[in-house]
């Protein structure tokens, strides 16, 4: 219904978005070992921190615990992929549980680092949100080595022993911007902060970063789909804002979006979090052409080609 004097509506769509191989891998598991099993499987935490994801896989069977004391003796537990602490393995060992860890390998990638500055007895500014499952999980590798740094008034709180045996690390969903922000208060403090041998924020949530940036300059609204416990989807709503977009906000499904957003919009942004299936996205893409956003324009700033191997647990009992 667009005429002559009303500015042509579009939908950019950012690319990359969704699904990280991390998220992938960890929600092919659970299917996997539903297949392969049977139900009931258990799964420590949400699998991935999406509700869709969640609420699909607990129709297939899959019972999602807090805890491994609430799995019953010698069943399945899954770990979810943020990752756990040793304590973690260790209770579920103790406890005679069959585990598989879905735990991302860019994840465990941390808890390696975490672990060797450790042995070195450094002190390690973990930078991340706090009570946040991954967090809690590499915090839990080295308890006496790691103090958390979330937000800019906890820069001050850190007791180091040696200034110059100090490393910062981080969780792997947080803003580029504001982790780099916190890296530069903790250097001014400790100017010999070391960096972290690579990149602990991953490719997925980087690459997800660059390309709403991309658009969001050009958008009235930008819409991001996730979920209100994914880092990184909120995070991608906070960098639409900060890279220019006059509104941004997030939502799990097409019908949670409020009409009210699009009164006087033109060009709206999509975008997806790393644990959201493209199908969410799709709807979402249904929804605003109904609405008269029907041409979509894809923004492609990076090609993703990585894929991860299933946890070892399970590939052993997979002929494929
Ligand atoms: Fe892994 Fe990054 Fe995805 S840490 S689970 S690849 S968001």
């Amino acid at each position: 219904e667009t005429t002559p004097d009303q500015p042509r509506r579009r939908v950019l769509l950012a690319k990359p978005r969704g699904y990280c191989a991390g998220v992938d891998r960890a929600v092919e598991t659970v299917e996997l070992a539903l297949e392969k099993y049977g139900p009931p499987v258990y799964v420590r935490k949400e699998i991935v921190h999406n509700r869709h994801v969640v609420e699909t896989l607990r129709e297939r069977g899959a019972i999602f615990v807090e805890e491994t004391d609430e799995v019953p003796e010698g069943a399945l537990v899954v770990f979810s992929a943020h990752g756990v602490s040793p304590a973690v393995h260790e209770e579920a060992r103790d406890r005679g549980l069959r585990t598989i860890d879905a735990t991302c390998p860019l994840v465990t990638k941390v808890h390696q680092e975490a672990k060797r500055f450790a042995r070195d007895d450094y002190d390690i500014l973990l930078i991340g949100h706090e009570g946040h499952e991954e967090v809690e999980g590499t915090a839990g590798e080295a308890p006496e080595h790691i103090q958390l740094v979330d937000k800019a008034e906890d820069v001050d709180k850190v007791v180091v022993r040696d200034p110059a045996k100090v490393i910062w690390l981080s969780q792997t969903t947080l803003s580029v911007d504001e982790t780099m922000e916190r890296v530069g208060q903790l250097r001014e403090r400790f100017p010999e902060l070391q960096d972290p041998p690579s990149d602990d924020i991953c490719y997925a949530t980087q690459n997800r970063q660059v390309a709403v940036k991309a658009m969001a300059p050009e958008c009235d609204l930008v819409l991001v789909v996730g979920s209100r416990n994914s880092s990184n989807s909120k995070r991608l709503v906070e960098v639409a804002l900060q890279a220019g977009a006059r509104d941004a906000h997030l939502v799990d499904y097409a019908h949670e979006v409020d009409e009210a957003w699009l009164a006087g919009v033109t060009t709206v942004g999509v975008t997806s979090g790393a644990s959201v299936p493209d199908i969410l996205v799709m709807q979402l893409l249904e929804w605003l052409a109904e609405r008269g956003w029907a041409d979509v324009e894809e923004i492609t700033t990076a090609n993703e080609k990585i894929a991860f191997a299933l946890p070892r647990e399970l590939r052993k009992d997979l002929v494929r």
